[in-house]
């Protein structure tokens, strides 16, 4: 494989079990590559190892067997080329806005003895990524101050601190309400164009899946696989519009029927319809 073909991100045949080996795998035999400066979205059924591939993408959990690497290189804990973005925004609340941003630089500064013009660049970034963000007028206030949405504009902010290659986000905007999301989508878009980060974005959201994605990855659970992938017929350009037209609505449509089918919902529904038949005939 050469320089240019090779995967940022690669999981091959990967395996993961939090109990014991005869039991139910949280991850069995998955294989994903990610491209270089691709944007992968990760749907399934509450409980199908979404958060678990993150982890072990990110270094955070370990694996039982199969191979997973970034830049062809065996992932073997958490590096800073690798951030996390979780649902939960996670900031210093007695930090400003602008200390949380810089809090990580300054500790890895510390450790590493790094001289004062180190501290001027990374103040540099830090401002940098205030404006990009759209918090610079926000930068001394506390978190408590800030709505939700700003407050994860500041954690992703931190995140992009020590330029990492690859962000690993979880449900981030999971907790924000329908308009601030969708603020939040183009800003992520935003960024992902500007600083050419790689991207893995696990949400329940399939409209929110789609518009982010070139690719959609479908888990399906018990045990956690991957289920179907789906390339988002839609130009890399993505503008809001886009999810009134045909093709956006039908690969909708098509994946959530696709998530009920695997994640055993229908035959609850099966079974919730056959007992009121029942209960109706006794
Ligand atoms: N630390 C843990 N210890 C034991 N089992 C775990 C642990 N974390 C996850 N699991 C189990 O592994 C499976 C996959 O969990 P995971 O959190 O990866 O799912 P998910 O797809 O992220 O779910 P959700 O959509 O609810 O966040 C589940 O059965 C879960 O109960
Ligand atoms: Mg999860």
């Amino acid at each position: 494989m050469n320089a240019t073909s090779q995967p940022k991100l690669s999981a091959r045949g990967v395996w993961k079990f939090y109990g014991p080996r005869n039991g139910q795998p949280a991850l069995q035999d998955v294989s994903l590559d990610v491209p270089e400066n691709g944007f992968v979205t990760l749907v399934g059924a509450s409980g199908c190892g979404k958060s678990t591939l993150l982890r072990t993408l990110a270094g955070l959990e370990t694996h039982d067997a199969g191979a997973l690497q970034c830049d062809g290189h065996a992932i073997a804990g958490p590096a800073p080329e690798r951030a996390m973005v979780f649902q939960h925004y996670s900031l210093y609340p007695w930090l400003t806005v602008a200390e949380n941003i810089r809090f990580c630089r300054r500790l890895s500064l510390f450790a590493r003895n790094r001289t004062s013009a180190d501290v001027e660049a990374a103040s540099g970034r830090a401002d940098a990524l205030l404006q990009l963000m759209g918090l610079a007028h926000v930068a001394s206030h506390y978190p408590g101050q800030l709505s939700g949405g700003m407050q994860q504009r500041v954690a992703i902010a931190r995140a992009l601190m020590s330029r990492p290659r690859v962000l690993l986000m979880d449900e981030p905007f999971g907790a924000l309400d329908a308009q601030t999301r969708e603020v939040m989508h183009d800003l992520i878009l935003h960024v992902h164009r500007l600083e050419r980060t790689t991207i893995v974005f696990v949400t329940h959201d399939v409209e929110e899946a789609i518009y982010l994605g070139q690719r959609v990855v479908l888990m399906a659970p018990r045990p956690g696989r991957i289920d179907t992938i789906y390339d988002v017929p839609l130009p890399a350009q993505r503008s809001q519009d886009m999810k009134h037209s045909p093709e956006f609505l039908q690969l909708k449509r098509d994946i959530l029927a696709r998530i009920r089918a695997t994640s055993g919902m229908q035959t609850d529904l099966e079974l919730l319809e056959q007992l009121s038949r029942e209960a109706r005939a006794a």
